[in-house]
């Protein structure tokens, strides 16, 4: 169904390719409206294990650890071609997710605020990975002009300009980044840095694994983190991802911004970090 998604994205016009949806704007392919409006209707557990990501900050990265941590932690696979985003399911999907085992493992973009109530009143556990500004920037702008579903950018520069005023498909990365600070005291969110896990990915694997309540050997640990490298998920992404393996598994580094901000643009958004972030703990969290 995905693949048909994408052949019918490539015969759009770029200009229909995004709608507003409560001021945000959404690929109208991937999360029409009445998936969002569906959305509603879906009700969350308390054990679901729930990943949440502004785009381009290591969803799918997030996504192949926690199926590997899940697998792992109750011996049941949850191997599956479709991205886990709730935005992406439809109205279709609410009665066959009713009736999935538990832990079902449930993925978004969405702003906080715009997250189904449920998940909060269920006090679902959270999962939020976070990316630097700066490198989300490049990964959103190459991500675009290599995806039909979105509209390819009329230059990087426009592309700058449209991510610093919240102008991209799901909104803006500052008001996300503001909404988590709000609730990183939640006990049931749990922020990671896509920095962090770069740095030390087992530590990271060891640290989301506990907090979903599984407790997994050094060895299984080691174990996923070696399957779960860039280049080792690279390497088996046209398994995972078919022909757009090499779209969402691109350079997979920190600090490429520097091969694409001007000077000027770098002043703008460490100006920008510094009015939304400076002397918070996400802030804190996401150096750069
Ligand atoms: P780049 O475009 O900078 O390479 P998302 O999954 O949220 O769309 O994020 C995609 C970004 O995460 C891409 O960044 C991609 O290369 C990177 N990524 C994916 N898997 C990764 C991994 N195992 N290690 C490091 N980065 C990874």
């Amino acid at each position: 169904k995905i693949q048909s998604k994408m052949e019918l994205a490539r015969t759009m016009k770029d200009e229909d390719k995004l709608y507003r949806y409560n001021g945000v704007l959404y690929p109208v392919i991937m999360s029409p409206e009445e998936n969002l409006k569906a959305l509603k209707e879906l009700d969350a557990r308390p054990d679901d294990i729930m990943l949440v990501a502004y785009p381009k900050c290591g969803f799918n990265w997030m996504v192949a650890v926690l199926r590997k941590v899940i697998a792992a932690g109750t011996g049941r696979k949850t191997e599956s071609k479709i991205p886990p985003l709730i935005e992406f399911y439809g109205p279709e999907m609410i009665e066959p997710l009713a009736q999935a085992p538990s832990p079902r493992f449930l993925g978004t973009h969405m702003h906080p605020d715009n997250i189904p109530t449920s998940f909060s009143v269920k006090k679902t556990k959270m999962l939020v990975i976070f990316r630097n500004p700066k490198d989300t920037l490049v990964s959103f702008y190459h991500f675009s002009n290599k995806n039909p579903v979105l509209p390819s950018a009329e230059s990087w520069d426009s592309f700058y300009s449209d991510f610093m005023s919240g102008e991209v498909p799901w909104g803006s990365y500052f008001d996300h980044a503001l909404a988590w600070e709000r609730r990183i005291d939640d006990p049931n969110v749990m922020i990671v840095t896509y920095e962090e896990l770069k740095e030390d990915l087992s530590d990271g694997i060891r640290r989301v694994a506990e907090y979903f309540g599984f407790s997994l050997c050094d060895d299984t640990i080691e174990a996923i983190a070696k399957e779960s490298t860039f280049s080792a998920m690279k390497d088996s992404s046209r398994d995972s991802h078919g022909q757009m393996g090499n779209v969402f598994f691109r350079k997979g580094e920190i600090g490429d911004w520097k091969n694409h901000f001007s000077f000027a643009q770098s002043e703008q958004m460490d100006a920008a970090f510094d009015k939304h972030l400076a002397g918070t703990k996400l802030g804190a969290q996401l150096k750069y």
